[in-house]
């Protein structure tokens, strides 16, 4: 049987340097790679198997799949769509919206964190979009997880990684139920945030593993779209009493975390919550509390530049840098994590919607000339475009195809006549509002329309609210060289 392996040679944290320096695919003789392993590929149904990290040459292997990878095509992603689109002239049941997402985005923007802030090893936000094909692919590159919950531990753990998976799990939810987290002592996940007095007594009754505790302190969370300060962070005039209660129970505090709020617009906000975490290291450590570690959370943006104010990812990654090399250089022994989740699958998702339905709404004034339309199309704000309300995204609809005629990419046409439009999801609910304010080209029933940078906050908060499905989600890997999954 020749199995399918990838590879990942990993420096020791928190370097992240060559974190995935190495990658290759070789056979399960392992060959290729001249590396010093060990592995013993498994028949689980998973087709993702455990094998050991070893210590020695720092290589953490992980077979997958055995006959063929996991994702079978390395088309681009506007072949598969033109395909699919083609597939529904010949058989108008395939008339569903559908998704399709390319690995190899998400591969591209785990290089990118690498080269960009290397020192600071990232989590993966698993709520961002739990696909197990996205976490899969960034357990192979070395990531690590950030689980709120106990079915987000399960899924990491159910990648089938090495022995040591747990400790790749920050279980970042500051208000946990006992249920999970007597869950998360049981499979030795030992790393969690907490913010408040009473979450101590919880752990300390109901995590008996060892727990690592790491402080969710409040920062400014002003500039971003999505703000979380008013539900979690303990304020800095906090900090001792928490700390002292952790001592008193003998819970170990290891770190300090921050999220400066999702899509956050404002590379300040990362530096000024830097320093309060510094100043949250100085009243530990004047207690007697050497901690070493600091979570820098989320809140990168997930296309080139922030949604909010157009602060591009690079921007932030500097301030980062230098705030970091300022009060928390290499030589601190601070290990820096961060929990980056739209940052790495935004991109890789493109979702398609057709017009199933369509409204001609003539002017009042009777000049047909500024007649606007309603359009009625498959996916809408109780499936993935879910994100128009939760995620505050506003999303930027284009025509795919127009009679007949594929228009994937086209630039703009400014002789084309366009007109008002508001787009609808397709449930029986008026609230399902896609798009009150598009302005597009006239498009009639059987057009199809586009949204681009779809994997972030979408599918994972999708119902079939009204009996309508979740969509299909149709994969590529355009970095099979890099990455056989
Ligand atoms: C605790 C925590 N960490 C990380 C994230 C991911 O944030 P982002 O997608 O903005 O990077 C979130 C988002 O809700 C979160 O609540």
């Amino acid at each position: 049987m020749s199995n399918t392996l990838s590879i990942v040679k990993c420096s020791t944290e928190p370097d992240l340097v060559g974190m995935a320096s190495t990658l290759s695919t070789c056979s399960d003789s392992g060959e290729e790679s001249g590396a010093d392993f060990t592995a013993t590929p498994s028949d689980s149904d998973s087709g993702i198997s455990s094998v050991g990290l070893s210590e020695s040459s720092g290589l953490d292997l992980i077979f997958l799949g055995s006959e063929r990878p996991l994702v079978p095509c390395n088309d681009q992603p506007v072949k598969i769509i033109r395909d699919h689109l083609d597939a529904v002239r010949r058989d108008d049941q395939l008339d569903d919206a559908f998704y399709v997402a390319d690995i190899g985005e998400v591969i591209r923007q785990f290089d990118r964190w690498s080269e960009t802030l290397p020192t600071v090893y990232p989590h993966y936000a698993v709520k961002c979009n739990p696909d197990p094909l996205i976490l899969r692919a960034l357990a192979v590159m070395g990531a690590g997880f950030d689980c709120a919950s106990k079915a987000e531990i399960a899924a990491v753990l159910d990648l089938g990684l090495n022995v040591d998976a747990p400790t790749r799990i920050v279980y970042a939810n500051p208000c946990k139920a006992v249920s999970h987290l007597r869950y998360a002592a049981s499979v030795g996940v030992r790393m969690m945030t907490f913010d408040n007095h009473d979450e101590l007594y919880k752990i300390k009754r109901h995590h008996d593993a060892d727990p690592q505790l790491i402080l969710r302190i409040l920062t400014d969370d002003s500039h971003s779209v999505c703000r979380f300060g008013a539900k979690f962070g303990a304020s800095l005039s906090q900090v001792p009493s928490l700390l002292a209660l952790a001592k008193q129970l003998d819970l170990p505090v290891i770190g300090i975390s921050f999220h400066v709020g999702s899509g956050c617009g404002d590379a300040r906000a990362y530096s000024d919550a830097i320093s309060a975490a510094r100043q949250a290291f100085d009243i530990a450590s004047s207690m007697g509390i050497e901690m070493s570690l600091l979570d820098i959370g989320g809140g990168f943006p997930g296309s080139e530049v922030s949604a909010k104010t157009g602060v591009p990812f690079d921007e932030i990654a500097e301030v980062i840098r230098s705030s970091l090399a300022k009060l928390f250089p290499v030589s601190s022994g601070v290990k820096v994590i961060s929990e980056p989740g739209r940052f790495f699958v935004s991109a890789a998702y493109t979702l398609a919607a057709n017009v199933f339905a369509r409204r001609i709404v003539p002017n009042p004034a009777g000049d047909d000339n500024q007649r606007t339309y309603m359009y009625y199309v498959n996916e809408g704000v109780y499936s993935s475009l879910n994100c128009i309300y939760f995620d505050h995204t506003i999303v930027h609809p284009k025509v795919l195809l127009k009679d007949g005629r594929f228009c994937h990419g086209a630039a703009d046409d400014p002789e084309q006549k366009k007109y008002g439009c508001i787009i609808w999801g397709p449930t029986c609910d008026a609230m399902d509002l896609v798009k009150s304010d598009a302005v597009l080209p006239e498009l009639d029933i059987d057009d199809w329309i586009y949204f681009d940078w779809m994997g972030a906050y979408t599918v994972a908060a999708a119902s079939t609210f009204n009996g309508f499905a979740k969509c299909v989600v149709k994969w590529t890997n355009t970095e099979p060289d890099r990455l056989m999954i």
